[in-house]
Formats: C-alpha cells, structure tokens, sequence
C-alpha cells in the first residue's frame, strides 16, 4: 500500500525510507486500468516507472503457487528441461559457435581448473583468470559507475530499493532464480520501479564446472522466470557467479539465450561482510580510492544486495560518487544504452511477444540483432583497474595476465538451494 500511496501522492516520497509489499498483491497480467498512471512526461515518473505494457498473454501471478510450482525448486535437472532449448544448444554446437572446451573443476576456494593442455589464459579464456573473451564487459565508459547489485532478490532489497528510489537512481539487478521464487514481493518491487532485471543463474553455480546442457538449464530456468514474471520481457545480460565464465559458457549463453554477460573492474568483497571477511572500513578505503581516481576506463564495481551491511556499503559510497562527479547509471543501460531487454524499446517500452530462446525467435529480438546492438564502447579495449588485471585486454585477442582471483579461506558447507546464497557468501565473489 505505501508504494501505491506514494505513487499517488508523490509528496509522501520524503517520508517513505521502507517500502512494504505484503499488504497487496501483484500480477503482470491484469495490471489497475489503464489509466491511472500519470503521463510519461509527469515528474514523479523519474521516481516510479510506470507500470510496463505486456506481450499480451497471461501469466501466473507472481507469488502464486501456480507460478512458483511451474518451476524447479533447487539445482535444475538438465535432463528435464524443455526440447526446444536442448535443440537451440545443440543446433549452436552443430554450427560450432560453442567451443569444445571441458568444464573446469572447482575445489572449494580456489579457482576452478582445467585439464591439462587448456590454458585458462589461452583457449578457455577464463574470466576467472580475467582473460577477457571479446564481447564481454568488464569496464564501464569513462566518466560513468556502472550502478548493479548480485545475489538479489533478498530481505535486503526493500532498504536498497528505498535507497535508490529517494535518490531517483536506477539499478541493474542481477538476480538468483531461487531467489526470486523466494522473494517475489521484492523481486516485483525492484522491476515495478523500473529497475533493470538481470540473470545471475537459477542456484548460483560455479558455471564453468557445468556440462553444455545444465549450463542451459541454469540461465534457461532464471531468463524464462524473468521473462513470465514480467510481462514477457527476455533479458539481455547475465553476470556469472564468482565471475565464474571462460569462452564456451560466454558462447552457450549468447548463442543461446542472447546473452551478454557483464563482469566487473572493482570488487568491494561486500559479500563477506557478514561472515568475518571484509569490513565496512576496509570497503570505505577501497571505495575512496575508487572514486577519487582516474575515471578512465569507468567504473563497474561488484556490489551486492544480500544484506544490510552490504547494502549500507553502497549508500555510503553513494554520495562519494556524486560528489565526485561520477555519472552512476544503471550498468544494464550504460552497455546497452536505453533497455536491459531484447524485446522492449526501453524499460518502459511495449513489449514485442518473444520466446525466451534469441536463436529460435522470429521476432526483431533476435540474437543477431542483439549482438549487433550491444556496443560495449570503450569497454573491452581498456585493461581493468583491479590490481591483479595487468592484462591489457583487446577485442581481437584475450588479456594474458596471470593472476588469478585471490582465493578466500573460509570454509564450504554444501547446502539446498534455500542455504544457497549463505553458502555463496562464503565463497569466492559471492
Ligand atoms: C512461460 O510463459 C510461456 C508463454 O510466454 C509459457 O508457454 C510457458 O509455459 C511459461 N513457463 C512457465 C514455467 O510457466
Ligand atoms: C523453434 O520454434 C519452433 C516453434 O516454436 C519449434 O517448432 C522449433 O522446434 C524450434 N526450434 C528450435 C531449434 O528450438
Ligand atoms: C535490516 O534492516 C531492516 C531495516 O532497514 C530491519 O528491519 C532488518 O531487521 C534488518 N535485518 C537484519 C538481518 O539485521
Ligand atoms: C568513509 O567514511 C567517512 C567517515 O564516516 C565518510 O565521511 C565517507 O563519506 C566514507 N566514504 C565512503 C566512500 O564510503
Ligand atoms: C549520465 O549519462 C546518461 C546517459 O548517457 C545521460 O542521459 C545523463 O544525462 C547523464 N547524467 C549526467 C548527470 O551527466
Ligand atoms: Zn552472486
């Protein structure tokens, strides 16, 4: 009801610092009529999207027991995942745009590795290892942070979403399948506002320890929730667990699914926070340093929404930014310009009917012309400010450099996909 209240009445923003959901529910499919928003033109749109136009067909209600059982409850099975998106992988393979390189083995805390004779700065292009594969972010233009949070939709989301609404800021958030099943008031909230809605997998997995087909299933199942919880919006970026993509992951989801993936230059290790790693100090002297440099290339440091100390990070840093003259922009719409989605003109934008599958759509959503309109300018010809990325990346030749992650000593705990982001965050880049 607040959101509501504040969407009427704009001048109630000032005292609205948390917003509630569980007084209401929500549907993509039949939305208040169609005119109780106000114009586009009308101020307090830079606050509160107006609710998005759908691609026409009904889905269940987000939050329902219709939509939550229509997917899986933890790790998805590959072998049980729709035809059509084994045949899309498969006729990528035939084609060969998958490069036949085999998954990595992951030992907890240490970076995942491969077969001897697979070069993880070489062929595999490990991004682990910041070999940058043409194609993928890593930097932002200069002059711009890249704003985006990982591992939501969480408990908290709400204070971040209140954070960035007072601040008339927009974010990518690149969320968890099981997550969003989990927390669809906050999930619905973040996209209600017209903040980009990103893949960050179904459970969270290092990815290039996955076989072709569970790789499938693991950004499947997360762009296929997305897409029927939002009107039938088909994302356009994934970042990957850890940072955890070589050549052939990047390839399955680009091929496949149509997706960028975007990584990052900075990372603040918020992640641990919780869990005796970094500290809001350590995070404050890194973040000034930051934002007080070069801004050449920009910034797109890994941030997270998985709790209270993280996210108070990012509203500590916030005015760090601003004072310092950055152009913070949702991360999604610097890379690409106007739209997180391959079916949508803009956030705001009509929605043109597509299937999740960007090789096998007839629709102007297809993967050739997403490929051809991401332009990661300034992004992939500049090395990375992290200083373990001595590697001066290209667009015709991956970095070299050989420092890998700096791997945390904390110890594993397998856990079911509920335990999963508490198991991520004692991992490496949560
Ligand atoms: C998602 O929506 C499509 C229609 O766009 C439908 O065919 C499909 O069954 C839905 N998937 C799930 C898991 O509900
Ligand atoms: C593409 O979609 C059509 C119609 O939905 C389907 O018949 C065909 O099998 C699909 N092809 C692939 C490669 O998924
Ligand atoms: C996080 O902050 C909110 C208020 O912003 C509070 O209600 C909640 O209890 C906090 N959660 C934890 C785990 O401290
Ligand atoms: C660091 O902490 C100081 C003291 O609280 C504060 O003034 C400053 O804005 C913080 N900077 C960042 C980047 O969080
Ligand atoms: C930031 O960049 C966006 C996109 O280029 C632009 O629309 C906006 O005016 C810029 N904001 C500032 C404060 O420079
Ligand atoms: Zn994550």
């Amino acid at each position: 009801m607040l959101l509501l209240t504040a969407l009427l009445f704009p001048g109630l923003l000032s005292t609205a610092s948390v917003i509630r959901h569980e007084d209401h529910s929500h549907t993509t499919a039949e939305r208040l009529p169609s005119t109780w928003y106000h114009d586009s033109d009308h101020p307090v749109n830079a606050l509160f999207k107006r609710a998005p136009t759908t691609d026409g067909i009904t889905y269940a209600e987000v939050g329902s027991p219709a939509w939550s059982a229509a997917y899986p409850e933890s790790t998805p099975d590959s072998s049980a995942m729709p035809a059509e998106w084994l045949a899309a992988l498969n006729a990528a393979v035939a084609a060969g745009t998958i490069p036949d390189i085999p998954p990595s083995t992951n030992v907890p805390n240490e970076n995942p590795t491969y077969p001897s004779g697979y070069d993880p700065n070489g062929a595999v292009c490990s991004a682990t290892y910041k070999c940058k594969t043409p194609g993928t972010i890593w930097d932002a233009p200069d002059d711009y942070i890249g704003i985006g949070f990982d591992d939501g939709p969480q408990p908290a989301t709400d204070a971040l979403l209140a954070f960035l609404q007072d601040n008339e800021q927009s974010a990518t958030h690149f969320m968890i399948g099981v997550n969003i099943i989990s927390y669809p008031n906050e999930f619905q909230a973040a996209f209600d506002m017209g903040h980009a809605v990103c893949v960050h997998t179904y459970t969270h997995p290092y990815m290039t320890t996955l076989s072709n087909e569970d790789v499938v299933a693991q950004l499947g199942w997360t762009a296929e929730l997305i897409h029927n919880s939002t009107g039938g919006r088909v994302p356009k970026f994934w970042r990957p667990p850890f940072g955890d993509t070589d050549i052939r992951v990047t390839a399955i989801a680009k091929e496949v699914f149509g997706l960028t993936t975007i990584i990052w230059n900075q990372d603040t290790e918020d992640w641990s926070l919780t869990t005796g790693g970094t500290t809001a100090q350590a995070i404050n002297t890194s973040m000034t340093e930051w934002l007080t440099g070069p801004k050449s290339p920009g910034l797109i440091i890994l941030e997270h929404e998985l709790s209270n100390q993280s996210v108070a990070a990012f509203m500590a840093a916030y005015p760090v930014m601003k004072a310092n003259n950055w152009n913070t922009t949702s991360v999604a719409l610097i890379v690409q310009g106007t739209t997180a989605y391959q079916n949508a003109a803009s956030g705001l934008d009509a929605v043109t009917p597509m299937g999740i599958l960007a090789s096998n759509s007839s629709s102007t959503g297809s993967l050739s012309v997403c490929g051809s309109s991401v332009a990661p300018h300034s992004t992939a010809t500049k090395s990375g400010q992290t200083g373990s990325s001595t590697g001066s990346a290209t667009t015709s030749a991956p970095s070299t450099s050989t420092t890998p992650n700096s791997a945390l000593s904390t110890s594993w705990t397998a856990g079911s996909a509920a335990l999963l982001c508490l198991v991520a965050s004692f991992m490496l880049h949560a």
